[in-house]
């Protein structure tokens, strides 16, 4: 059973609340760029994409870009800022083998039933070195956020996070190599290129 059933009270919710402004999303351009290359031409993944805040700033980014959009929840998909949104989960994804540079993730890694199953799609619509670039807390990951240095009864939450290893360990192709994490409460990607 999912999480969160993102129905249109949860939805609402996640707009009025947690849909992110362009401001907010500024501080991760360059972390992305660091890892996906935004040619004109190239495509990238929303996948998850709630209601579009990413997708519609990568948009507004990368004019000549191909942004696509995928997300389970009808009630999310009505709420969005981009359009069109392409209905479909990460373990079943409406496209051809090889169709992206890249597939953003964020805040949704939690949510995947099956790790492996994911991984194992993910990597067959991406193109041979594409990375996968997940935005997320995981799993005693905490000690740089300082949400939980002044909350720590919500480190609890994380028990229902993956770790960064559960992650790895379900990409047994290690789709998802171990990257650097800075200490700090700035961006973090966590990307590698699929085996
Ligand atoms: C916390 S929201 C994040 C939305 C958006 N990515 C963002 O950062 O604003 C998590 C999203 O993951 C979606 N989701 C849940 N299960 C999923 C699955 N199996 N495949 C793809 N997306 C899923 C939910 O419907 C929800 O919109």
């Amino acid at each position: 059973m999912a999480l969160i059933a993102y129905d249109s009270v949860d939805a609402a919710v996640f707009q009025a609340d947690r849909h992110l402004s362009d401001d907010a999303l500024g501080g991760w351009r360059d972390a992305i760029c660091g890892h996906f290359d935004p040619r004109p031409g190239t495509r990238i993944l929303d996948l998850g994409c709630g209601t579009g805040s990413w997708a519609q700033a990568f948009r507004m980014w990368w004019p000549g870009v191909d942004v696509l959009a995928v997300e389970p929840s009808p009630a999310m998909r009505d709420r969005a800022a981009f359009q069109p949104i392409v209905p479909g989960t990460a373990d079943n994804l409406p496209f051809p083998d090889a169709s992206f540079d890249g597939v953003w993730l964020s805040t949704v890694i939690h949510h995947l039933p099956d790790l492996a199953a994911a991984a194992r799609e993910i990597r067959r619509v991406l193109k041979p070195d594409a990375p996968v670039m997940i935005r997320s807390v995981f799993r005693g990951r905490h000690d740089g956020i300082s949400l939980f240095h002044w909350f720590p009864e919500a480190i609890g939450v994380l028990d229902r996070y993956p770790s960064v290893s559960e992650v790895e360990e379900a990409e047994s192709v290690q789709l998802l190599p171990s990257g650097r994490f800075p200490d700090d409460d700035g961006p973090r990607v966590q990307v590698g290129p699929p085996a």
